[in-house]
């Protein structure tokens, strides 16, 4: 038996949502085909504030939600003019839900009217990690759905979903044997998580402070790059290795020696912080600071990981968050795991889908309604800081 899920993502500052059809339950006979999928990002709109501004993010997603959710199911085929008018009724409870979403009311009240009910089983919508103005959107949205429609709701764990999503290929699962471990790598995290089971999580090592997405992102402000800067330091990074460019520097490898498998890298920032500010910007200089500070970053999360590795016999690695595109860092961790004594695989997302999707969130919606999962839509409620464990 098949299951049609509407995947909806609005944790940061990606506008998303996904139609999927999937069945089988979590192993070899699991597959899913993606039916449509549309994703619209702000990051322009936060360049001039160097990070995510929420509450720009909030209105954003309002604003794009009802539109994005029309294409993704048009591209669907499931974007049908109904035949029978919706009575006004039925779209009483909208406006009491979306209350605070009053843009995102008056776009969806005519959308409703128009297009019949689509062919779908459950929407799957992120309920945190996040900002939460921002969750809160995806969530009235997916309410507001639901209860039109009559469907039922599953709450997803953002991170979670990264995982789900490097654990797929070509419509079906990856081989992948437990204990697995996650590296969690993005914007606003930076965990070590072990699992034992789908499902069981124990996390294992954090940052103390920044995530190294926001490291990168924050070392490009300081470059004068544009945001979100990870992809822009690894750019030059590249380049400065491609041309033999090294600075005559290093930074600190931040706690690499300490007994513990967590991390810290605001101290890397400063430190970026500290050589700018004592020598002459110029394009050399950008180079040599991208390369370092991308090799440093690297050297971090390559011994924390093959240490978390060795210590808990894990069998394979799951790569996950949007600095997980990095494909420097990707290959340092390839390498020393084809290098280390315990071979455990490499599962890491398709680059475009390591940043923030719907597509994740409508699969790891599916594996928890599989199990019965629902969410209670009177009380499901943005949880910015949730975690895994
Ligand atoms: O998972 P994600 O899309 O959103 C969050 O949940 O945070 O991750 C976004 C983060 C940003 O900090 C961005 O700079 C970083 O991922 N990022 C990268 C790369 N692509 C995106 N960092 C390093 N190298 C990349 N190629
Ligand atoms: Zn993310």
């Amino acid at each position: 038996m098949h299951m049609r899920i509407l995947g909806i993502e609005t944790s940061c500052d990606e506008t998303a949502v996904c139609l999927i059809e999937a069945e089988g339950d979590f192993g070899p006979n699991f597959s899913f085909k993606t039916l449509g999928n549309t994703l619209l990002s702000q990051a322009k709109l936060h360049e001039e504030y160097g990070g995510v501004f929420p509450n720009l993010a909030k209105r954003e997603h309002a604003k794009n939600l009802v539109p994005i959710l029309q294409r993704t199911l048009e591209e669907a085929g499931e974007l049908k003019p109904t035949l029978m008018p919706t009575a006004g009724a039925v779209l009483l409870p909208l406006k009491e839900l979306l209350a605070r979403e009053e843009e995102l009311f008056k776009a969806l009240v005519p959308f409703l009217l128009t297009y019949e009910k689509p062919k779908i089983d459950c929407i799957a919508v992120t309920y945190g990690p996040g900002l939460e103005p921002a969750l809160w959107v995806g969530i009235n949205f997916a309410k507001a759905l639901a209860a039109v429609w009559g469907v039922p709701l599953v709450a997803v764990d953002h991170m979670e979903g990264h995982i789900v999503m490097s654990l797929v290929r070509d419509g079906k699962l990856a081989e992948t044997s437990f204990p697995l471990l996650a590296l969690l790598i993005s914007g606003g995290h930076t965990e070590l998580v072990l699992s034992d089971a789908f499902h069981t999580y124990k996390i294992l090592g954090q940052t103390r402070d920044d995530a190294v997405g926001e490291a990168f992102d924050k070392t490009a402000r300081l470059l004068g790059l544009p945001y979100p800067g990870g992809p822009e330091i690894s750019r030059l990074a590249a380049q400065a290795r491609e041309r033999g460019i090294k600075g005559d520097f290093t930074f600190t490898r931040p706690m690499l020696h300490e007994d513990t498998l967590d991390l810290s890298f605001s101290g890397l920032k400063t430190a970026v912080r500290h050589l700018i500010e004592a020598r002459e910007m110029s394009d050399e200089l950008k180079l040599q600071v991208a390369r370092e500070f991308e090799e440093c970053v690297a050297d971090v999360l390559v011994a924390k990981t093959m240490r978390a590795i060795e210590e808990h016999a894990v069998q394979a690695l799951v790569l996950g968050g949007g600095v997980s595109a990095n494909t420097y860092i990707r290959e340092r961790l390839r390498e020393a795991l084809s290098e280390a004594d315990a071979s455990a695989a490499l599962l890491a997302p398709l680059p475009e889908f390591a940043t923030d999707n719907a597509l994740m969130i409508a699969l790891a919606g599916y594996f928890r309604a599989r199990e019965g999962q629902y969410a209670d839509p009177a009380t499901l409620s943005a949880v910015g800081n949730l975690r895994l464990a």
